[in-house]
């Protein structure tokens, strides 16, 4: 069996972050997002991955990923020309499937539940699709499946105003063949994109069985900020062990599950996990609290951060207040000076947020 990866996304409830970066190459809890879901296919013995990017993003995932060997896979990358939608970018790579069974998988998923199971229970069924629900408090914003006692899947709707359930689809499907001639069968939805969702409501429609599977762990699709600082609280709060490569001058600062990453520096500073520090990083007369993730060759001095997300080549100097539940992307300064007059200076890109409270 084969997946695909779907990339091709603008991401625009991500920017300013997404201007320079795909969606799915953020890193959280210091790892880009699409690194958790290779694992989890490659856990599920999958190991020939198909990507879809667009034009803008392929080469940093290029970049990142190469052809995959550094990861155990073997990376094809898929190239979506225009937002169509996700229909529309597995019609594109039907090349690249031919008539295989295929696992999909939305690239910007994060879920921590085990898919091996549900993939071997796939290969073994003769239904033409299978899809992974759970149930959400907001079914309108999803993809929405009704389900026979069964687990057969009677109905599927994508953002219905009036939703007919609550078990959302949340971006893994197994499929069979026919799913090629059913997006074959399908016209443009009311936000111009083909849907993988419709395709599945011809498979049904024609009477063919789509099986379903609910999952009750934790899954998020990382479409906004707050996504993002879950996602890394949730993951941070799985880190087991201390591994503190990097120098510590005083270790009784540092309580906790911490990571620190080779050739880091932490000086006169107090760490409290969880907490995973990059390597080539210095962190100087400052305090890291729970649920921070901070990257590679960051700079901090004299700040305060706690529940964050720093992303490499960040410096950060002398700010007076705890930064908190924040997103600072890379090459970004942070700078409080004592110079006069006391002004405020920035230089921010679109899209780009700052909160002050009193
Ligand atoms: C897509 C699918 C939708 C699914 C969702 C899961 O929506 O169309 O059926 O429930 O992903 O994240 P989109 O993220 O494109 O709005």
């Amino acid at each position: 069996m084969k997946a695909l990866i779907l990339c091709a996304g603008k991401g625009t409830r991500l920017r300013p972050l997404t201007f320079t970066n795909a969606k799915q190459l953020i890193p959280v809890a210091n790892k880009p997002v699409i690194l958790y879901s290779i694992e989890n296919i490659k856990n599920s013995g999958i190991k020939d991955i198909g990507i879809v990017v667009n034009s803008e993003n392929r080469e940093a995932f290029q970049e990142k990923l190469g052809d995959g060997s550094d990861y155990g896979i073997k990376i094809t990358y898929i190239l979506q020309q225009e937002p169509k939608g996700l229909a529309h970018a597995v019609r594109i790579s039907k090349d690249y499937i031919k008539d295989e069974p295929f696992m999909l998988y939305l690239g910007d998923n994060l879920i921590f539940e085990d898919i091996k199971e549900y993939s071997e229970k796939f290969l073994k069924d003769d239904c033409s699709a299978s899809i992974l629900l759970t149930p959400v408090p907001n079914p309108s914003q999803f993809g929405i499946a009704v389900l026979d006692d069964h687990g057969n899947i009677m109905k599927v709707v994508e953002k219905p105003k009036d939703p007919p359930s609550n078990f959302a689809i949340i971006g893994v499907y197994f499929f069979r063949k026919e799913i090629f001639e059913a997006i074959e069968n399908i016209k443009p939805s009311w936000r111009g994109e083909y849907e993988i969702t419709d395709a599945i409501e011809y498979l049904v429609e024609n009477g063919k069985k789509v099986r379903a599977h609910v999952i009750y762990g934790w899954w998020k699709d990382m479409g906004r900020p707050e996504d993002l600082s879950e996602a890394n609280r949730r993951l941070l709060e799985k880190l087991s062990r201390r591994k503190i490569l990097g120098n510590v001058d005083d270790i009784k600062n540092v309580y906790g599950v911490v990571e620190i990453g080779e050739n880091s520096e932490i000086v006169n500073s107090q760490i409290r996990g969880p907490v995973i520090i990059g390597k080539n990083t210095v962190i100087k007369d400052s305090y890291i609290g729970p649920y921070t993730s901070i990257g590679n060759n960051v700079f901090i001095q004299s700040s305060e951060i706690e529940n964050s997300i720093v992303m490499d080549n960040t410096t950060i100097i002398n700010i007076d207040r705890r930064i908190d539940n924040s997103i600072i992307g890379s090459n970004a300064k942070l700078v409080k000076t004592d110079t006069r007059p006391r002004v405020l200076r920035f230089v921010i890109g679109d899209y780009s947020s700052f909160y002050h409270s009193e």
